[in-house]
């Protein structure tokens, strides 16, 4: 059988609570299809940070390029600033290896209370290594009246070019629509070249149909048509803004699961939930692991294990559907443990 080799890194807050639950969901699953994963648990975190002064060890990156793929459940915890915690783990991991595309399904499953009635069947497909995330720039004259922050934003046509090429993929595959977030009525300065490229690259996809929203005014028809979206794509600030806006608008930002991709496979990619350590609930066991373990299915999926991705996928909306067990995010009382419990049974 096959066993495919998973670094995890669980992180902190609820990571440690739902990264558990998502494993143990991804092995039933490998049971089933007949394949298996080794674990390697790294316990780079906040704790890690404040005991050895840094989040991971300097030869991090080198250790993890050798595992198939990545799972990570969130970092972040108070006292620790986020920069720290995300600029020493989170972000290198994805630019290191090339993960250029940060995919996030959404889905309203039946059974959940949304704010709105509509079918939503979506992916968000976000820039993943540059745009407004960048380097350059800084905070200048700290504590004096000309204190300032500057950042630029990057966008090149390599890394434009190869992240609408992905997102008009997908859209052909899917329904055959893309949607094109973007500010280009002349404030902001980078996303007519953003838009340029998107006119380029729908000419090599001429089956695919594409529109360009205002990212304010996009978030607007998000919440209030959310059917009309098939595949958006967007810049590395926007699609997280709309990622968990998307996701809130489906019942919960516990829910929404990611796959940050290498599309050329050159280097493991790396799967997590799209929300955060929330501080404000951890510990509780209350956390919903629904994020966690979809952004598993995703792994599976990516492994080659498309069969079993879906059953996962279908094991999640069956809990959901009989509605009995859900967690307080959905307006239910289940703990982690409790959802995990009731799709392991169906997948056992
Ligand atoms: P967050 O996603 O952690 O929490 C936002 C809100 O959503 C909170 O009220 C939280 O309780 C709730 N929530 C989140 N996930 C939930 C779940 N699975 N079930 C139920 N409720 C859930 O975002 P935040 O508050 O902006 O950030 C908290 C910390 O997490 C910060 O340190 C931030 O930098 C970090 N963060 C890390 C990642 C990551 O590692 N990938 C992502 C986002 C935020
Ligand atoms: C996400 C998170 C991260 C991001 C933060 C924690 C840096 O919000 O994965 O959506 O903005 O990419
Ligand atoms: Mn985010």
């Amino acid at each position: 059988t096959t066993t495919h080799d998973l670094a995890v890194i669980p992180g902190d807050g609820i990571g440690l609570e739902v990264t558990p639950a998502a494993l143990e969901v991804a092995q039933a699953a490998g049971r089933r299809h007949g394949f298996g994963f080794r674990f390697t648990e790294y316990d780079w975190s906040c704790e890690r940070y404040r005991r050895e002064g840094a989040m991971m060890p300097p030869d991090g990156l080198e250790r993890l390029r050798g595992h198939d793929a990545i799972f990570l459940g969130a970092v972040g915890a108070p006292g620790v600033a986020d920069h720290v915690s995300l600029w020493g783990l989170l972000i290198p991991i994805r630019r290191a290896f090339r993960q250029y595309v940060n995919l996030r399904p959404v889905r309203l499953f039946e059974g959940i209370d949304s704010p709105v009635r509509a079918d939503i069947d979506l992916v968000v497909v976000r820039e993943n290594t540059e745009g407004e995330y960048s380097e350059i720039g800084g905070r200048m004259n700290r504590g004096f009246p000309e204190e300032m922050a500057v950042q630029e934003a990057v966008f090149t046509r390599a890394g434009v070019t190869r992240v609408l090429d992905y997102a008009f993929t997908l859209a052909g595959r899917r329904g055959g629509y893309l949607t094109s977030a973007t500010k280009s009525n002349g404030i902001v300065h980078t996303l007519p070249f953003w838009d340029e490229l998107v006119e380029e690259r729908a000419a090599v996809h001429p089956g695919v149909r594409w529109d360009q929203e205002h990212i304010d005014a996009l978030c607007a028809k998000l919440v209030l048509q959310p059917s009309r979206f098939d595949v958006i794509v967007g810049s590395n600030l926007f699609g997280d803004i709309l990622s968990d806006l998307a996701a809130a608008v489906a019942g919960s930002i516990g829910i929404a699961p990611s796959a940050n991709l290498n599309p050329e496979r050159e280097f493991p990619s790396m799967f997590e939930p799209v929300h955060g350590s929330a501080p404000d609930i951890a510990g509780q066991g209350v956390a919903n692991p629904i994020g966690a373990i979809w952004s598993a299915a995703l792994m599976l999926e990516h492994l080659g294990h498309a069969a079993a991705a879906e059953e996962v996928v279908a094991a999640i909306a069956a809990v959901l559907a009989k509605g009995d067990v859900r967690t307080r995010d959905l307006g239910g009382t289940a703990g982690t443990r409790d959802f995990t419990a009731a799709v392991l049974a169906l997948l056992a």
